[in-house]
Formats: structure tokens, sequence, C-alpha cells
């Protein structure tokens, strides 16, 4: 039998982790979102944010993560795919990261990838990273559910 909640399962857990957010544990929070979709979705092995430096405006710095540490901790826009979901602020999987030569290596163990931008209004202020060790497991279901959680986040950030 299959227990998982499934994406609306999900987004409703999600909801009841951001109505008791805080604004002093905002890194927990995103960490906690970490968590849940990386223990939920079985085809995401690593779940992270990347942030938009306030201070160097075009460049992304690593925010809460749950997964293997990365040396990526800072990505310029249009570097990498999270660089250029960041500099085109449109969402970009990469279904087999052996094809995409913009690409930033973490794991060996990756395969595919997709990284959701978080607007406020028309600005880019911070994406959803998600690595996957399955070969093409991104559907148009989890572009949308990951849509709806980058839009129930943006406001904390
Ligand atoms: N693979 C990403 C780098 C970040 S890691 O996946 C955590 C990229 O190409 O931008």
């Amino acid at each position: 039998m299959n227990s998982r909640p499934g994406f609306d399962g999900i987004l409703k857990e999600l909801v009841q982790i951001i109505s008791t957010h805080r604004d002093d544990e905002r890194d927990e929070t995103l960490e906690r979102i970490c968590g849940l979709l990386k223990n939920e979705v079985p085809h995401y092995n690593w779940v992270g944010f990347y942030l938009v430096d306030p201070d160097a405006k075009r460049e992304l710095v690593l925010g809460p993560y749950v997964g293997a540490p990365t040396d990526h901790t800072r990505i310029p826009f249009g570097k990498g795919i999270c660089g250029q979901a960041a500099a085109t602020e449109t969402a970009f999987i990469v279904q087999d990261i052996t094809l995409e030569t913009n690409y930033l290596s973490c794991s060996p163990d990756v395969r595919s990838e997709i990284v959701v931008p978080i607007l406020k209004g028309d600005r880019v202020v911070g994406e959803l990273d998600i690595d996957s060790h399955a070969l093409a497991p991104f559907t148009d279901g989890d572009q949308a559910f990951l849509d709806a959680v980058c839009a129930r986040v943006a406001p904390l950030l």
C-alpha cells in the first residue's frame, strides 16, 4: 500500500509548516520544507534553496538544503542550471544531466535536476533546486507542484 500523501497532501503539510513560521526562524522553516519534499517524494534526492544575494544582485547563495554537501555555495546568474533558471526567471528541467553542457556537478549519483525560480512580483529572490538520482523522472505534475511550493515560500523571502 502506498502511504505517501501525494502532491496535494504534501502541499497541505507545507501550508501547515508555513502557518507556524516565525520571521526569525526563516532558515529553520526552509530546511523543514526541504526535508518534507525529500522525505515524501522518492525521486527528490537533494532539495535546497538558493537565495539571491542582496549585495551582489546577480549571484545566488546556497541557503538551507537537505542532502549531500555541495561545493557550489555561490553561483553567478547564467552559470549552471541554477544560474540559468535565475537569469531567465523560468523553471529549468534537465531530464538527463549528461546532455546539458552548462552544468555544475555536485555528486556523481545525480542524473537529473529541476530548478524553479521564486519570484516576488517580477523580481527573482531565490530558487528551489532539486537533484534526482533517477533519469527523466520529472513530469508536468512535478513542475506544477513545485510552482505551487515556490509561490507559498515567496512571502518568507
Ligand atoms: N547542479 C547545479 C548546481 C547546484 S547543485 O545541484 C546542488 C547547477 O548546475 O546549477
